[in-house]
């Protein structure tokens, strides 16, 4: 997907293996999407920009909405460890926290990322 405020296509659109940094968003119907992990961006921002359904972000990433909860699934040994804040809201998603349960807004992507697997909840409203 293109996206015309910073000019760079995000998604599976550009995602030559083995030559990027990327992140693999699972949706409740498990439908995949590996998305390039762009430095400085929440995962919240890469699954918009990249058109992943089911992450809403409603707050715009300022931890009060919690329409970004995904579950972990796999590569989560490098996040870090949950916030006060973060743990807070965890507690007022829509779908049931689960022990791999995070804000994507409030992890940002770098390369120890690359590999990372989160599962999208079924509802986030
Ligand atoms: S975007 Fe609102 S809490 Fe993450």
């Amino acid at each position: 997907m293109y996206n015309s405020h910073d000019n760079r296509f995000y998604g599976t659109d550009n995602w030559v293996p083995g030559t990027m940094a990327k992140i693999t968003f699972i949706q409740a119907n498990g439908v995949r999407a590996d998305v390039e992990l762009v430095p400085g961006s929440s995962l919240m921002q890469l699954a918009i920009n990249a058109g992943v359904p089911g992450i809403l972000g409603e707050c715009g990433g300022s931890a009060q909405c919690a329409t970004c909860h995904v579950y972990v699934a796999e590569g989560g040994a490098t996040l870090p460890a949950v916030t006060e804040e973060e743990d807070a809201l965890l507690e007022c998603t829509v779908s049931e926290r689960m022990a791999g349960s995070r804000l994507s807004c409030q992890l940002q992507a770098g390369p120890e990322l690359d590999g990372l697997v989160v599962s999208i909840p079924p509802r986030q409203i």
